[in-house]
């Protein structure tokens, strides 16, 4: 057998990395698959193992904003947004400087990056002294890995070690702006929207057509499980349809005695947004893994983080809806 190991060895990971070997890593957001982003040949293998079409960029991870300005340009409103929203769940678009393989940005002139809001990628990416390629570490198209387990699961085999840190914060993966145009939202995700905008009251979301292919993590079929996933707004939708067989996710915690075995939910306060963008992905994951029939799932209120989350189930949905 070929288990991958998993441990807390930020060095064991660090030297792995400089001689150009794959290692899945924490972060705030989701568990990242990270390589030397300068690179090009360990960079390769993150597409390679996740079988990750090249037209679609990466993601450089770096500790400090010195190292971000190696790697881009950073215009006033980009060391603003830095500034105001790093270490934290933001990946700014930036003109992209030479060092940077054309492997990691599709050859395009502008790079992603940002800096991780959790304490054991910080240290690696310090110890190694370059930043880290990672995209979320989950084969293409798959739901993103929020704990070791996921990563274990789905990628174990093709990677060389996993550096344990514990259930991911967030739970869904960083805000994408793009700063190289007028500034624009290219991905929803873990800061939200009207936080972005009280820094930069004219930033837009980039409508689909638009971005796409710029960011394909916009790609209208995407993490998505193996399980049917049927999304619903309104329990009423559901009767008369949803069977003993079927998995039940609401949003907040329902009293729906004898609907179904399967019955899992987001969050205890509507408020919370955060506890359910955390456990939207780890729902997913629990219930793919059992046998149920089809998965109904219930969208989020239309608001803060539940923008972010509709967002991902609408793409995770995306495959399993009829024309
Ligand atoms: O939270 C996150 O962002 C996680 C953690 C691991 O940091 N990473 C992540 O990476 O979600 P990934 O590869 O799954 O998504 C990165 C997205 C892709 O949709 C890609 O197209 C977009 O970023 N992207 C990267 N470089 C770009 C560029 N130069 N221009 C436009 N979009 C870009
Ligand atoms: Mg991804």
């Amino acid at each position: 057998m070929n288990l991958t190991s998993i441990g807390a060895d930020i060095q064991l990971a660090a030297k792995l990395l400089e001689k150009g070997s794959l290692v899945a890593i924490p972060t705030e957001t989701v568990y990242g698959l990270a390589a030397n982003g300068l690179n090009e040949m360990a960079v390769a293998k993150i597409f390679k193992a996740k079988n990750r079409p090249y037209f679609d960029p990466l993601i450089l991870h770096v500790a400090n904003l010195d190292m971000a300005q190696q790697v881009a340009e950073f215009s006033t409103l980009a060391l603003k947004l830095a500034e105001q929203f790093w270490p934290g769940p933001l990946t700014l678009i930036l003109p992209k400087k030479k060092i940077v393989p054309s492997l990691v940005t599709s050859g395009l002139d502008s790079v992603a990056v940002r800096i991780p809001a959790n304490e054991i990628a910080l240290s690696l990416i310090v110890a190694c002294g370059f930043p880290l390629a990672a995209p979320s570490a989950n084969p293409f198209g798959y739901l993103s890995p929020t704990t070791s387990e996921h990563v274990v699961n789905n990628l174990g085999k093709k990677i060389d070690y996993i550096l344990e840190g514990g259930t991911t914060k967030i739970g869904i993966e960083s805000t994408i702006v793009d700063l190289t145009q007028e500034p624009k939202i290219l991905r929803l995700g873990g800061l939200e929207v009207t936080k972005l905008q009280s820094v930069l009251p004219q930033l837009t979301i980039a409508q689909e057509k638009e971005n796409n292919p710029m960011a394909p993590g916009q790609l209208e079929q995407h993490y998505s499980p193996n399980t049917k996933l049927i999304l619903f707004s309104d329990s009423v939708e559901l009767e008369n349809r949803i069977t003993q067989q079927d998995a039940l996710v609401t949003y907040l915690k329902m009293d729906l005695e004898n609907l179904t075995n399967f019955y899992c939910y987001l969050t205890d306060n509507v408020e919370n947004d955060a506890q359910a963008a955390a456990n939207l992905f780890k729902t997913l994951h629990y219930l793919d893994a059992l046998p149920c029939k089809t998965i109904y799932f219930q969208l989020a209120p239309e608001e803060g983080l539940g923008l972010a989350i509709n967002d991902r189930l609408r793409r995770a949905a995306a495959k399993f809806h009829k024309p």
